[in-house]
Protein backbone atom coordinates (compact mmCIF):
# COMPACT_ATOMS: atom_id res chain seq x y z
CA UNK A 1 0.00 0.00 0.00
CA UNK A 2 1.21 3.37 -0.57
CA UNK A 3 1.82 6.05 2.00
CA UNK A 4 0.51 9.14 1.66
CA UNK A 5 4.07 10.52 1.42
CA UNK A 6 4.77 7.77 -1.21
CA UNK A 7 1.58 8.79 -3.30
CA UNK A 8 3.38 12.62 -3.62
CA UNK A 9 7.07 11.23 -3.60
CA UNK A 10 5.54 9.47 -6.90
CA UNK A 11 3.34 12.33 -7.78
CA UNK A 12 6.49 14.89 -7.72
CA UNK A 13 8.91 12.33 -9.62
CA UNK A 14 10.21 13.78 -12.90
CA UNK A 15 7.56 13.51 -15.60
CA UNK A 16 9.07 10.65 -17.32
CA UNK A 17 9.76 8.69 -14.10
CA UNK A 18 5.75 8.64 -13.63
CA UNK A 19 5.06 7.61 -17.04
CA UNK A 20 7.43 5.07 -16.72
CA UNK A 21 5.89 4.14 -13.82
CA UNK A 22 2.32 4.41 -14.88
CA UNK A 23 2.37 3.33 -18.56
CA UNK A 24 4.44 1.02 -18.69
CA UNK A 25 3.18 -1.04 -21.58
CA UNK A 26 0.63 -0.85 -24.10
CA UNK A 27 -0.97 -4.17 -23.29
CA UNK A 28 -2.83 -5.00 -19.85
CA UNK A 29 0.25 -6.87 -19.10
CA UNK A 30 2.22 -6.46 -15.85
CA UNK A 31 5.58 -5.13 -17.03
CA UNK A 32 8.87 -7.33 -17.18
CA UNK A 33 11.51 -5.03 -17.13
CA UNK A 34 11.26 -2.73 -14.02
CA UNK A 35 13.28 0.55 -15.18
CA UNK A 36 12.09 1.36 -18.96
CA UNK A 37 14.20 3.97 -20.94
CA UNK A 38 12.42 6.92 -21.28
CA UNK A 39 12.52 7.44 -24.97
CA UNK A 40 10.55 4.29 -25.66
CA UNK A 41 8.23 5.26 -23.01
CA UNK A 42 7.79 8.96 -24.74
CA UNK A 43 7.24 7.72 -27.69
CA UNK A 44 4.61 5.08 -26.37
CA UNK A 45 2.62 8.07 -24.74
CA UNK A 46 2.99 10.01 -27.75
CA UNK A 47 1.57 7.67 -29.88
CA UNK A 48 -1.69 8.07 -31.36
CA UNK A 49 -3.00 4.61 -31.13
CA UNK A 50 -2.47 4.67 -27.31
CA UNK A 51 -4.09 8.52 -25.86
CA UNK A 52 -3.75 7.50 -22.13
CA UNK A 53 -5.74 10.78 -20.93
CA UNK A 54 -7.34 11.83 -24.38
CA UNK A 55 -11.75 11.32 -24.74
CA UNK A 56 -12.71 8.32 -26.90
CA UNK A 57 -14.16 9.51 -30.09
CA UNK A 58 -17.60 8.80 -31.17
CA UNK A 59 -17.94 5.08 -31.86
CA UNK A 60 -14.34 4.66 -30.49
CA UNK A 61 -14.08 1.60 -27.99
CA UNK A 62 -15.28 2.98 -24.70
CA UNK A 63 -12.07 0.13 -22.78
CA UNK A 64 -10.67 2.71 -21.05
CA UNK A 65 -6.90 4.54 -21.83
CA UNK A 66 -3.90 2.06 -20.72
CA UNK A 67 -2.99 2.53 -17.35
CA UNK A 68 -6.03 4.56 -16.33
CA UNK A 69 -7.55 2.16 -14.22
CA UNK A 70 -4.42 1.49 -12.15
CA UNK A 71 -3.64 4.77 -11.97
CA UNK A 72 -7.54 5.28 -10.18
CA UNK A 73 -7.06 2.74 -8.23
CA UNK A 74 -3.64 3.57 -6.57
CA UNK A 75 -5.44 7.53 -5.76
CA UNK A 76 -8.08 5.04 -4.39
CA UNK A 77 -6.11 3.51 -2.17
CA UNK A 78 -3.87 6.10 -1.04
CA UNK A 79 -6.81 8.39 -0.53
CA UNK A 80 -7.91 5.35 2.02
CA UNK A 81 -4.84 5.07 3.74
CA UNK A 82 -4.62 9.30 4.37
CA UNK A 83 -3.49 10.48 7.30
CA UNK A 84 -6.33 12.77 8.07
CA UNK A 85 -4.45 14.13 11.44
CA UNK A 86 -5.14 17.87 10.94
CA UNK A 87 -1.50 20.04 10.69
CA UNK A 88 2.32 19.49 10.87
CA UNK A 89 1.62 18.62 14.82
CA UNK A 90 0.72 14.69 15.44
CA UNK A 91 -2.92 15.36 16.10
CA UNK A 92 -5.25 12.96 16.41
CA UNK A 93 -8.72 12.86 14.82
CA UNK A 94 -11.95 13.12 16.96
CA UNK A 95 -9.38 15.20 19.64
CA UNK A 96 -11.34 18.04 21.62
CA UNK A 97 -11.42 21.52 20.04
CA UNK A 98 -8.74 24.10 21.11
CA UNK A 99 -10.13 25.98 24.15
CA UNK A 100 -8.29 29.30 24.59
CA UNK A 101 -6.70 27.91 27.56
CA UNK A 102 -4.51 25.62 25.66
CA UNK A 103 -3.16 28.11 23.25
CA UNK A 104 0.57 29.59 24.51
CA UNK A 105 3.11 31.25 22.67
CA UNK A 106 6.07 28.52 22.98
CA UNK A 107 5.92 24.76 23.01
CA UNK A 108 2.10 24.48 22.56
CA UNK A 109 0.77 20.93 21.34
CA UNK A 110 -2.52 22.46 20.69
CA UNK A 111 -3.82 22.63 16.56
CA UNK A 112 -2.12 25.88 15.41
CA UNK A 113 -3.90 25.67 12.17
CA UNK A 114 -7.19 26.70 13.72
CA UNK A 115 -7.10 30.85 14.64
CA UNK A 116 -10.18 31.07 16.85
CA UNK A 117 -11.28 30.96 19.09
CA UNK A 118 -8.60 33.92 19.92
CA UNK A 119 -6.63 34.29 22.57
CA UNK A 120 -3.67 36.84 21.62
CA UNK A 121 -5.83 39.97 20.60
CA UNK A 122 -3.75 42.41 20.30
CA UNK A 123 -1.33 39.77 17.96
CA UNK A 124 -4.24 39.99 15.68
CA UNK A 125 -5.38 43.45 16.01
CA UNK A 126 -1.50 44.29 14.89
CA UNK A 127 -2.25 42.26 11.84
CA UNK A 128 -5.23 44.20 11.37
CA UNK A 129 -3.48 47.55 11.43
CA UNK A 130 -0.68 46.44 9.55
CA UNK A 131 -2.70 45.75 6.68
CA UNK A 132 -4.48 49.25 7.14
CA UNK A 133 -1.23 50.83 6.63
CA UNK A 134 -0.51 49.38 3.75
CA UNK A 135 1.63 51.01 1.22
CA UNK A 136 4.22 50.23 -1.89
CA UNK A 137 7.10 52.05 -2.84
CA UNK A 138 6.53 53.10 -6.37
CA UNK A 139 4.01 55.52 -5.22
CA UNK A 140 5.98 57.99 -4.03
CA UNK A 141 7.19 60.37 -6.21
CA UNK A 142 11.19 60.37 -6.51
CA UNK A 143 11.68 62.98 -9.15
CA UNK A 144 12.60 65.89 -6.96
CA UNK A 145 15.83 63.21 -5.21
CA UNK A 146 17.21 62.08 -8.25
CA UNK A 147 17.67 65.53 -9.66
CA UNK A 148 18.65 66.78 -6.17
CA UNK A 149 21.66 63.61 -6.15
CA UNK A 150 22.76 64.20 -10.13
CA UNK A 151 23.12 68.14 -9.18
CA UNK A 152 26.38 69.00 -8.04
CA UNK A 153 25.55 71.23 -5.56
CA UNK A 154 22.39 69.44 -4.66
CA UNK A 155 23.68 67.62 -1.06
CA UNK A 156 26.91 68.25 1.20
CA UNK A 157 29.27 65.28 0.89
CA UNK A 158 28.38 64.92 4.05
CA UNK A 159 24.96 64.82 3.55
CA UNK A 160 25.24 62.60 0.44
CA UNK A 161 27.73 60.50 2.71
CA UNK A 162 24.41 59.72 5.26
CA UNK A 163 22.54 58.91 1.86
CA UNK A 164 24.86 56.41 0.63
CA UNK A 165 25.69 54.32 4.21
CA UNK A 166 21.85 54.69 5.05
CA UNK A 167 20.70 52.74 2.31
CA UNK A 168 24.33 50.13 2.07
CA UNK A 169 22.75 49.09 6.12
CA UNK A 170 19.13 48.98 5.16
CA UNK A 171 18.57 47.43 2.05
CA UNK A 172 20.60 44.28 3.68
CA UNK A 173 19.41 44.85 7.39
CA UNK A 174 15.84 44.58 6.20
CA UNK A 175 16.72 40.95 4.11
CA UNK A 176 18.15 39.72 7.85
CA UNK A 177 15.43 40.49 9.52
CA UNK A 178 13.02 38.51 6.96
CA UNK A 179 14.81 35.67 6.82
CA UNK A 180 15.29 35.35 10.79
CA UNK A 181 11.49 35.67 10.70
CA UNK A 182 10.62 33.06 8.22
CA UNK A 183 13.83 30.76 8.77
CA UNK A 184 13.88 30.90 12.79
CA UNK A 185 10.84 32.48 14.57
CA UNK A 186 7.85 31.59 12.54
CA UNK A 187 7.84 28.00 13.53
CA UNK A 188 8.97 28.40 17.32
CA UNK A 189 6.25 30.79 18.14
CA UNK A 190 3.06 28.25 18.55
CA UNK A 191 0.12 30.24 18.12
CA UNK A 192 -2.03 31.23 15.03
CA UNK A 193 -2.73 34.86 16.03
CA UNK A 194 1.22 35.88 16.43
CA UNK A 195 1.98 33.61 13.11
CA UNK A 196 -0.57 35.47 11.40
CA UNK A 197 1.15 39.15 12.42
CA UNK A 198 4.63 37.56 11.50
CA UNK A 199 3.28 36.39 8.08
CA UNK A 200 2.04 40.11 7.20
CA UNK A 201 5.50 41.40 8.84
CA UNK A 202 7.45 39.28 6.83
CA UNK A 203 5.81 40.74 3.80
CA UNK A 204 6.41 44.11 5.24
CA UNK A 205 10.20 43.25 5.39
CA UNK A 206 10.21 42.58 1.51
CA UNK A 207 7.99 45.81 0.98
CA UNK A 208 11.10 47.65 2.62
CA UNK A 209 13.69 45.86 0.65
CA UNK A 210 12.00 46.99 -2.24
CA UNK A 211 11.92 50.76 -1.26
CA UNK A 212 15.38 50.57 -0.72
CA UNK A 213 16.10 48.84 -3.86
CA UNK A 214 14.01 51.48 -5.54
CA UNK A 215 15.59 54.31 -4.21
CA UNK A 216 19.00 52.91 -5.13
CA UNK A 217 17.86 52.40 -9.15
CA UNK A 218 16.35 55.72 -8.94
CA UNK A 219 19.27 57.38 -7.74
CA UNK A 220 21.52 55.29 -10.54
CA UNK A 221 23.70 54.48 -7.95
CA UNK A 222 26.50 51.61 -7.62
CA UNK A 223 24.42 48.50 -6.51
CA UNK A 224 27.58 46.64 -6.04
CA UNK A 225 28.86 49.17 -3.62
CA UNK A 226 25.59 49.65 -2.10
CA UNK A 227 24.68 45.99 -1.24
CA UNK A 228 27.59 45.25 0.07
CA UNK A 229 28.71 47.67 2.37
CA UNK A 230 27.34 45.15 5.14
CA UNK A 231 30.33 43.17 4.22
CA UNK A 232 32.57 46.00 3.01
CA UNK A 233 31.98 49.06 5.36
CA UNK A 234 33.00 48.14 9.05
CA UNK A 235 30.41 50.13 11.30
CA UNK A 236 27.67 48.48 8.52
CA UNK A 237 29.34 45.17 9.13
CA UNK A 238 29.35 44.99 12.69
CA UNK A 239 25.83 45.83 12.91
CA UNK A 240 24.78 43.08 10.75
CA UNK A 241 27.29 40.48 11.69
CA UNK A 242 25.42 40.94 15.38
CA UNK A 243 21.72 40.57 14.16
CA UNK A 244 23.48 37.35 12.06
CA UNK A 245 24.84 35.92 15.02
CA UNK A 246 21.46 35.77 16.82
CA UNK A 247 19.89 33.85 13.60
CA UNK A 248 22.68 31.22 13.97
CA UNK A 249 21.50 28.32 15.95
CA UNK A 250 17.47 28.79 15.65
CA UNK A 251 17.38 28.84 11.67
CA UNK A 252 19.52 25.11 12.17
CA UNK A 253 16.06 22.89 10.83
CA UNK A 254 16.85 20.70 13.96
CA UNK A 255 16.53 23.31 16.74
CA UNK A 256 13.94 22.89 19.18
CA UNK A 257 12.57 25.00 22.28
CA UNK A 258 11.04 22.77 25.22
CA UNK A 259 14.09 22.95 27.49
CA UNK A 260 14.84 26.05 29.48
CA UNK A 261 18.02 26.37 27.66
CA UNK A 262 17.15 26.40 24.18
CA UNK A 263 13.60 28.60 24.86
CA UNK A 264 16.02 31.45 26.32
CA UNK A 265 18.00 31.16 23.33
CA UNK A 266 15.21 31.84 21.08
CA UNK A 267 14.01 34.92 23.46
CA UNK A 268 17.66 35.95 22.88
CA UNK A 269 16.86 36.05 19.32
CA UNK A 270 13.81 38.24 19.79
CA UNK A 271 15.34 40.66 21.83
CA UNK A 272 18.53 40.85 19.71
CA UNK A 273 16.05 41.16 16.25
CA UNK A 274 12.91 42.86 17.73
CA UNK A 275 14.27 45.19 20.55
CA UNK A 276 18.41 45.79 18.99
CA UNK A 277 17.95 45.43 15.10
CA UNK A 278 14.75 46.71 14.47
CA UNK A 279 14.51 48.40 18.06
CA UNK A 280 18.10 50.64 18.02
CA UNK A 281 20.07 49.90 14.69
CA UNK A 282 17.24 51.68 12.39
CA UNK A 283 17.36 54.92 14.38
CA UNK A 284 20.21 56.67 13.99
CA UNK A 285 19.42 56.01 9.88
CA UNK A 286 16.34 56.67 10.15
CA UNK A 287 16.27 60.26 12.17
CA UNK A 288 19.60 61.22 9.67
CA UNK A 289 17.04 60.52 6.58
CA UNK A 290 13.85 62.10 8.13
CA UNK A 291 15.81 65.15 9.00
CA UNK A 292 17.10 65.61 5.55
CA UNK A 293 13.26 65.28 4.66
CA UNK A 294 12.12 68.16 6.93
CA UNK A 295 14.90 70.06 5.54
CA UNK A 296 13.21 69.72 2.30
CA UNK A 297 16.03 67.71 0.97
CA UNK A 298 15.79 64.05 -0.73
CA UNK A 299 11.69 63.67 0.24
CA UNK A 300 11.00 60.93 -1.81
CA UNK A 301 13.75 58.68 0.08
CA UNK A 302 12.42 60.81 3.36
CA UNK A 303 8.72 59.45 2.56
CA UNK A 304 9.98 56.37 1.80
CA UNK A 305 11.59 55.54 4.98
CA UNK A 306 8.53 57.69 7.21
CA UNK A 307 6.41 54.69 6.26
CA UNK A 308 8.76 51.89 6.89
CA UNK A 309 9.59 53.53 10.15
CA UNK A 310 5.53 53.59 11.10
CA UNK A 311 5.57 49.76 10.20
CA UNK A 312 9.29 49.52 12.17
CA UNK A 313 7.47 50.82 15.11
CA UNK A 314 4.44 48.46 14.78
CA UNK A 315 7.28 45.16 14.64
CA UNK A 316 9.06 46.82 17.87
CA UNK A 317 5.64 47.04 19.86
CA UNK A 318 4.44 43.22 18.27
CA UNK A 319 8.29 42.24 19.19
CA UNK A 320 8.00 43.78 22.73
CA UNK A 321 4.74 42.11 23.66
CA UNK A 322 5.83 38.56 22.65
CA UNK A 323 8.96 38.70 24.26
CA UNK A 324 6.95 40.11 27.70
CA UNK A 325 3.83 37.60 26.69
CA UNK A 326 6.74 34.73 26.92
CA UNK A 327 7.91 35.34 30.17
CA UNK A 328 4.74 35.75 31.82
CA UNK A 329 3.71 32.56 30.52
CA UNK A 330 7.55 31.00 31.49
CA UNK A 331 8.57 32.82 34.13
CA UNK A 332 11.49 30.22 34.73
CA UNK A 333 13.13 31.61 31.78
CA UNK A 334 13.72 35.55 33.11
CA UNK A 335 16.64 34.61 35.51
CA UNK A 336 18.92 36.83 37.32
CA UNK A 337 21.67 36.20 35.49
CA UNK A 338 19.78 35.90 31.77
CA UNK A 339 18.31 39.41 32.49
CA UNK A 340 22.02 40.73 33.09
CA UNK A 341 22.35 39.14 29.94
CA UNK A 342 19.37 40.96 28.27
CA UNK A 343 20.57 44.24 29.48
CA UNK A 344 24.12 44.04 28.07
CA UNK A 345 22.49 42.80 25.27
CA UNK A 346 21.27 46.73 24.81
CA UNK A 347 24.34 47.93 25.75
CA UNK A 348 26.17 46.40 22.89
CA UNK A 349 23.29 47.49 19.89
CA UNK A 350 23.71 51.04 21.39
CA UNK A 351 26.96 51.16 21.42
CA UNK A 352 27.31 49.84 17.76
CA UNK A 353 24.70 52.30 16.97
CA UNK A 354 26.54 55.18 18.29
CA UNK A 355 29.48 53.98 16.66
CA UNK A 356 27.61 54.20 12.96
CA UNK A 357 26.32 57.67 14.28
CA UNK A 358 30.25 58.54 14.64
CA UNK A 359 31.11 57.06 11.36
CA UNK A 360 28.35 59.16 9.40
CA UNK A 361 28.34 62.09 10.43
CA UNK A 362 32.18 63.00 11.40
CA UNK A 363 30.94 66.60 11.66
CA UNK A 364 27.87 68.00 12.50
CA UNK A 365 24.96 67.98 9.25
CA UNK A 366 21.68 68.54 9.32
CA UNK A 367 21.46 70.44 12.41
CA UNK A 368 22.50 67.47 14.36
CA UNK A 369 25.42 65.71 15.34
CA UNK A 370 27.31 62.29 16.67
CA UNK A 371 26.97 63.81 20.44
CA UNK A 372 23.44 64.33 20.01
CA UNK A 373 22.50 61.27 18.12
CA UNK A 374 24.74 59.75 21.57
CA UNK A 375 22.11 60.99 23.83
CA UNK A 376 19.04 60.33 21.77
CA UNK A 377 20.27 56.57 21.33
CA UNK A 378 21.18 56.57 25.09
CA UNK A 379 17.14 57.58 25.63
CA UNK A 380 15.85 54.55 22.78
CA UNK A 381 17.69 52.35 25.17
CA UNK A 382 16.30 53.49 28.47
CA UNK A 383 12.75 53.11 26.90
CA UNK A 384 13.34 49.42 25.00
CA UNK A 385 15.32 48.38 28.79
CA UNK A 386 11.79 49.63 30.76
CA UNK A 387 9.84 47.81 27.78
CA UNK A 388 11.08 44.56 28.84
CA UNK A 389 11.08 45.73 32.24
CA UNK A 390 14.41 46.01 32.64
CA UNK A 391 16.16 48.86 34.65
CA UNK A 392 16.91 51.88 32.78
CA UNK A 393 20.93 52.54 32.03
CA UNK A 394 21.26 56.01 31.78
CA UNK A 395 19.79 57.36 34.02
CA UNK A 396 17.89 61.43 32.53
CA UNK A 397 19.08 60.97 29.16
CA UNK A 398 16.62 63.74 27.12
CA UNK A 399 15.11 62.86 23.42
CA UNK A 400 16.87 65.86 21.27
CA UNK A 401 14.27 64.71 18.47
CA UNK A 402 10.51 65.18 19.91
CA UNK A 403 9.61 65.35 15.96
CA UNK A 404 10.49 61.53 15.69
CA UNK A 405 8.10 60.35 18.24
CA UNK A 406 5.49 62.43 16.17
CA UNK A 407 6.46 60.58 12.99
CA UNK A 408 6.18 57.10 14.48
CA UNK A 409 2.33 57.64 15.60
CA UNK A 410 1.71 59.63 12.60
CA UNK A 411 -1.95 58.17 11.06
CA UNK A 412 -2.03 56.61 7.45
CA UNK A 413 -4.36 59.59 6.29
CA UNK A 414 -1.87 61.85 6.36
CA UNK A 415 1.82 62.10 5.51
CA UNK A 416 4.97 63.73 7.14
CA UNK A 417 5.28 65.62 4.16
CA UNK A 418 1.55 66.44 3.52
CA UNK A 419 2.09 65.64 -0.11
CA UNK A 420 -0.96 63.62 -0.99
CA UNK A 421 -3.56 61.26 0.78
CA UNK A 422 -3.30 57.59 0.36
CA UNK A 423 -5.81 55.50 1.11
CA UNK A 424 -5.99 51.82 0.09
CA UNK A 425 -8.93 50.36 -1.78
CA UNK A 426 -6.75 47.14 -3.19
CA UNK A 427 -10.30 45.55 -4.41
CA UNK A 428 -10.90 48.51 -6.68
CA UNK A 429 -7.77 47.23 -8.59
CA UNK A 430 -8.50 44.30 -9.31
CA UNK A 431 -9.75 43.50 -13.08
CA UNK A 432 -11.23 40.10 -13.72
CA UNK A 433 -10.83 39.35 -17.49
FE1 LIG B 1 11.76 46.51 7.79
FE1 LIG C 1 10.84 45.31 10.67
Amino acid sequence: MLSWDDYHKQESAPAGAAAAASVPQQSAEPAPAPEPAPAPVEAAVEAPAAPVAAEPAAGASQVPPVGLEENLARAHEALENMDVAPGLEELEMGASRVSVDEKAMINCRADLNQLVPFKYDWAWQKYIDGCANHWMPQEINMTADVSTWRSKDGLTEDERRIVMRNLGYFSTADSLVANNLVLAIYRLITNPECRQYILRQAFEEAIHTHAYQYCIESLAMDEGEVFNMYREVPSVAKKAAWSISHTHELSDPTFKTGTAENDQTLLRNLIGFYAVTEGIFFYCGFTQILSMGRRNKMTGVAEQFQYILRDESMHLNFGIDVINQIKLENPHLWTEKFQQESIQMILEGTQLEIEYARDTMPRGVLGMNAAMMEEYLHFIANRRLSQLGLPEQFPGAQNPFPWMSEIMDLRKEKNFFETRVIEYQTGGALTWD
